[in-house]
């Protein structure tokens, strides 16, 4: 158990012999430890309730709460409960972390089969910056749901079947390089269709051409399914390389092709169910009524007021839609892998849409504690979507290249004496991992700016800053005679820097887990920052190799904590740490 999860069980016991009910007692790591180390307002909020005085409710719950080997507790101000740890917990505490494997991170209580939807790119369609928030944010929240004991499925539910397919279809029978083709084929792919999207734009005539192709594919035509499947299996072949480098995986690829034929006897469900309503011909799911209309994703305002917002699940003509093919999905994961939450990692134009599949399949009856992880932008340094010169999305392929590059050049510099190779591979493990660090440090709702500089800055709120934090540690565990054996090695904790990287080292337990509160892994991202600056000032002020006897192992231990800390907490990020850079 976490030492603030202690703390909580320790002050809701407290409460409930006060007032004699059992009550929910939220502590949080204080903001500033001059007044301690962990603070609680579950005084005041229950004297507000009750009307009494906070301060005096709060001296009964300290009177009341059993705080034997933990600290000390105070009241401050209106009544907040302040907390102040001994040294030894700490001691202790990261005593019994560096022995654990789970590096003292408890289990969920609650074990849940959650499905992860990220990446999802469209096929032959460039996979852009956009799709790389998705992904590392993707990858990273499955790994931290696994960690923590969840039953976590990954689905990379590619758009297979879109609109898109009309163009590359003709531009496949027309202007196809086969050689490019099987060289490397979704820049052909992407060619093909940037090409032939052009001339449809100038030329309705050739927008027909596509139009037909497309309504001969959906209709089974033989040759165009031949086409669309290579074209599909091409796709996949591209991104897989992308991912293996990237280290992300999936446990399934169901794209939207998967679910075509399940897709009209969902809108006739729809229909039977009265969810579904005809209306100009197309099928559409209205509002259920139950929401007023501000919290009613089915409507919306507009100049002569609160009107309609129909989600469109079969079009006049017979189509179905992305609308449709979401519900037949959440169908699935719910049905054929048990879903008791699904989560949707993309970006946050699609909030209106989420909204409405969530809303929708409840009404259902298909409910699955369904989240829409949603992002911004990122932008580039003229703080406008970011864009290449020639005014194309950003590939994310460039950009990893473009990263890597740049880390061999900051590497070769720092550290020219490296063997080829392994400054090729220590450069590969930098460069991605700035990439990936600059999305997850970030708060996901925020444009972000895109800059190289700061991103690969060796000191700063880098990759490369917490990559070689743990070069650095490492390096000491090589220059020792013996290898150092940790095992039943006490800590004490003598001066402030030590006391101060304890503490947070044991707060390692109480950040993983809430990441998940709100998905949000920046948490993570920055509680590893803050722990290497707290190390650097402890190799600073505390001698190491230097001292002698218990104090050496003590502060040995404390390197070696540190150093499996970051690294375990930089592998849930997706982000490797090299031996050397
Ligand atoms: N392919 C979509 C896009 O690039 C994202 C799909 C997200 N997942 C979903 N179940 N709708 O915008």
């Amino acid at each position: 158990m976490s030492l603030l999860q202690d703390i909580e069980n320790r002050l809701a016991a407290a409460l409930e012999s006060v007032v004699g009910e059992k009550l929910a007692a939220p502590v949080v790591p204080a903001a500033d430890l001059r007044f301690g180390d962990y603070q609680s307002n579950a005084a005041m909020a229950l004297a507000k309730q009750r009307k009494t005085n906070p301060r005096a409710l709060a001296e009964q719950i300290i009177a009341a709460m059993d705080m034997d080997g933990i600290g000390s507790a105070e009241i401050a101000g209106p009544g907040f409960i302040n907390f102040r740890i001994d040294a030894s917990t700490f001691a202790s505490r990261a005593a019994a972390q560096l022995a654990d494997e789970r590096l003292g991170v408890p289990l969920a209580a609650e074990r849940k089969t959650i499905v992860i939807d990220f990446s999802a790119p469209n096929v032959a369609k460039p996979m852009h910056v956009g799709h790389i928030r998705s992904t590392i944010l993707g990858d990273s929240l499955a790994r931290i749901a696994r960690f923590l004991g969840h039953h976590v499925i990954t689905d990379n539910h590619i758009g297979d079947w879109g609109t898109q397919f009309g163009m590359i279809l003709h531009g496949w029978k027309t202007i196809l390089d086969e050689d490019k083709l099987e060289g490397d084929p979704i820049p052909e792919l992407v060619r093909v269709y940037r090409e032939i999207n052009a001339a449809a734009k100038d030329d309705p005539a050739v927008m027909e051409t596509c139009k037909a192709e497309l309504v001969k594919l959906q209709a089974g035509d033989e040759e165009n399914l031949k086409i669309w499947s290579r074209c599909v299996e091409l796709s996949k072949m591209g991104l897989q390389k992308i991912y293996d480098r990237l280290d992300v995986t999936f446990d399934h690829w169901l794209g939207e092709s998967f679910y075509n034929d399940r897709l009209a006897g969902l809108v006739d469900e729809f229909i039977e169910k009265d969810l579904g309503r005809i209306s100009d011909g197309a099928v559409c799911v209205f509002s259920g009524g139950e929401l007023p209309d501000d919290k009613d994703p089915f409507r919306i305002h507009r100049e002569e007021g609160w009107t309609d917002n129909p989600a469109i699940i079969r079009k006049a003509d017979g189509g179905f839609l992305y609308a449709t093919t979401d519900f037949a999905t959440v169908e699935y994961r719910i049905d054929e892998w048990k879903a008791d939450e699904i989560w949707y990692v993309v970006g946050a134009p699609q909030q209106m849409h989420f909204r409405q599949i969530f809303d929708a399949s409840k009404r259902w009856g298909k409910d699955a504690g369904f989240q829409h992880i949603a992002f911004g932008s990122i932008l580039g340094e003229d703080r406008k979507l970011m864009k290449t010169r020639s005014g194309d999305n950003v590939q994310l392929v460039d950009v990893l290249d473009e990263a890597v590059e740049r880390a061999a050049a900051a590497i070769a510099g720092k550290n020219p004496d490296l063997p080829a190779d392994e400054a090729k591979e220590i450069a590969e493990i930098v460069g991605l991992g700035s990439v990936k660090f600059a999305e997850l440090s970030q708060n996901r709702m925020t444009d972000y700016v895109f800059s190289w500089d700061r991103m690969l800055a060796l000191q700063g709120d880098t990759a490369p800053y917490l990559q070689y934090s743990h070069v650095r540690i490492r390096s000491i565990f090589r220059k020792l005679d013996e290898p150092f054996d940790s095992a039943g090695v006490e800590l004490t904790l003598d001066s402030e820097a030590e006391v101060h990287l304890a503490r947070l080292l044991i707060r390692y337990a109480e950040t993983v887990p809430a990441i998940l509160d709100e998905h949000r892994p920046n948490l993570l991202a920055n509680y590893l920052l803050e722990l290497a600056r707290a190390f650097h000032s402890f190799f600073e002020a505390c001698p190491v190799l230097k001292s002698d006897g218990p104090l050496r192992s003590s502060r040995l231990a404390l390197c070696e904590l540190t150093s499996k800390v970051l690294a375990h907490g930089l592998g849930l990020l997706g982000i490797r740490c090299p031996e050397r850079m």
